[in-house]
């Protein structure tokens, strides 16, 4: 068990593993568990108190298994329950806690439930735990309403009726593999408890929530106002304020915590967390709403990951959310990079991602303007010191400790992401950030990714070698190193120090205190004099470029330092 028993979440650096991308134990090009058992290690030295995995549970994989077919089992792909049981205790050796990934808005086409859903007559229990509806139109050809859904096309799809003539329509936020989950109907509720409890009582220490912030749908599921023409198909559906943000969702965290409250009141000793994925652009009032003392313990605080390479707009992105929840008590949550976003070394190597205008308070949806990785390096190095340093905790999505770039050159008979398809190939989606990882530069073994010469469920670049971690673990200018040395010396900062903001009054650098330790950076393409004189002559501990700090009155271009 791990040592610590306080809050430990609060200031947690947690790792999120990409179970099919991580490590491949058994040679068949897909990540597993037993990977992960294997590279624990790596974790250790790295330094993170946590691990998240996404989902591993039985599913068809039609979006890599966020489309759950039973959510109290392990995908035999990626293991077994003993397995799993295996990886907790070996974390837990380590001081590595375990959370897992839970999808409460759907499930997989292929859950028990939905089947005898398929099965069941109108109007039954069973159709009652999703949104079946009759459609509109004379013969119910139309969809019962104008919802469009997050990978593209309508958010509904006919099924069958009795002998085959066509019946109902059915819910899909997501894609019509994922059926999405009427939490009016008490069973599901209860389902979700359940599930809770059993994989709190496997050792389990919390879970990351999945698109929180469309569980609630407005009675009646009323048509949402027009959208202006031409907007990404991934962008047009949070625009519909009749399930995006709709309150009732929040019955269904208040009910979860309860749960979660109730099993550490039942088992002393054990802390709990979860933290939901709730995009709300530039709405630190609806970020706060997450995190209620009866909600989530935890809720990403996006707007970090969502800014542009922009001082103003970074010191708005950690300023509002921070003033607002550190002034309710509420918890930080910083995160750079997810399996849901364009990595940070492509991100802020594009040409205009310095641009205000480069915002579109959206992750799935970018520019595409040309990348320079080099600059992109420079600054996500930076990014990334800077983050380290704030209030709350930090997660961290693997292969960022690499500095992976995202892979926009796939073909396209290579991807998978369903938004690829489901917008008509207008939009690439998301796999460009699921690259299977490089731990060596072996390329007969696919990077080290692998045991043996197999194929990669999907393709890695030719030159992946050159972002290996056996590349990179000496290498005093490496990412990796930067990465293990600002976690460690995050021992420095005394976490109950709040963020005192430190005016600059110079649109290239953004700087702040905690109690002794000054966090600057310089945004601007080339060195630049610090501009307040009382910073510069502390003594740096962490600095994030590797073109040298020899006079502490300027900063290299695009570099971050830590000074005490
Ligand atoms: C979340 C996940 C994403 C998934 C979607 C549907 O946004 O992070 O990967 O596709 O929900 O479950």
């Amino acid at each position: 068990m791990p040592t610590r028993t306080r809050e430990w979440w609060r200031d947690a650096i947690v790792y999120q593993i990409y179970v099919r991308s991580f490590a491949d134990s058994n040679g068949d090009g897909r990540g597993d568990l037993a990977g992960v058992i294997d590279h624990l290690d790596h974790l250790q030295e790295l330094g993170v108190d946590a691990i998240w995995l996404t989902p591993c549970y039985p599913s068809p994989q039609l979006d890599h298994g966020y489309d759950v077919a039973d959510y109290f089992d392990i995908e035999p792909m990626y293991g077994d329950l003993a397995t799993f049981d295996r990886l907790v205790t070996q974390s837990h050796a380590r001081d590595i806690r375990v959370m897992m990934d839970v999808v409460p808005n759907h499930c997989s086409d292929r859950h028990a439930w939905f089947q005898a859903a398929l099965d069941s007559p109108t109007g039954s229990r069973e159709r009652a735990r999703f949104f079946f509806r009759d459609g509109r139109g004379e013969h119910g050809e139309l969809p019962p309403n104008n919802w469009r859904s997050v990978f593209g096309g309508a958010a509904w799809t006919r099924v069958s009726g009795q002998g085959g003539a066509p019946g109902q329509w059915y819910l899909h936020t997501f894609s019509p593999w994922q059926p999405d989950f009427d939490w009016e109907c008490p069973d599901v509720g209860e389902m979700f408890s359940a599930m809770y409890r059993f994989w709190f009582d496997r050792g389990v220490d919390g879970f990351r929530v999945d698109a929180v912030t469309v569980v609630g749908k407005a009675p009646g599921l009323p048509d949402a106002p027009p959208v202006a023409l031409g907007l990404p198909e991934t962008h047009a559906w949070a625009l519909n304020p009749h399930t995006v943000f709709w309150p009732s969702g929040h019955d269904a965290w208040r009910l979860l915590r309860k749960v979660m409250d109730d099993y550490e009141l039942q088992n002393p000793g054990r802390v709990l967390t979860s933290v939901s994925e709730a995009y709300t652009p530039r709405r630190p009032d609806l970020l706060l709403q997450y995190v209620r003392p009866d909600e989530f313990h935890q809720s990403f605080g996006f707007d970090l990951l969502l800014s542009p390479w922009n001082a103003k707009m970074l010191r708005h992105a950690i300023g509002d959310e921070y003033d607002v929840l550190a002034s309710a008590g509420a918890s930080l949550t910083w995160t750079l990079n997810n399996h849901d976003t364009q990595r940070t070394v492509t991100r802020y190597g594009r040409a205009d991602a310095a641009l205000p205008e480069s915002w579109t308070g959206n992750n799935l949806v970018y520019t595409n303007t040309p990348v320079d990785i080099e600059v992109g390096t420079t600054r996500a190095r930076a990014m990334f010191l800077f983050a380290a340093g704030l209030p709350g905790s930090l997660y961290l999505f693997q292969g960022e400790e690499l500095g992976l770039p995202e892979v926009l050159d796939i073909s396209d008979d290579r991807r998978q992401d369903p938004i690829f398809e489901r917008t008509n190939r207008k939009e690439i989606g998301r796999d460009g950030c699921r690259i299977p990882l490089p731990w060596s530069n072996d390329a007969a073994t696919a990077f080290g990714f692998s045991p043996r010469s197999v194929e990669p469920w999907m393709p890695q670049p030719a030159d992946w070698g050159r972002w290996a971690l056996n590349v990179q673990h000496d290498d005093p200018a490496s990412m990796f190193t930067l990465y293990r040395n600002a976690i460690a010396g995050r021992r420095v900062i005394d976490q109950s120090t709040p963020l005192e903001w430190i005016d600059t009054e110079a649109d290239k650098f953004i700087a702040y205190r905690r109690g002794s330790l000054v966090v600057l950076m310089n945004l601007a393409d080339e060195a630049t004099e610090v501009p307040t004189a009382s910073i510069a002559n502390g003594e740096v501990i962490v600095l994030s470029s590797n073109a040298g700090h020899a006079d502490p009155r300027v900063l290299p271009a695009n570099t971050c330092v830590w000074m005490q």
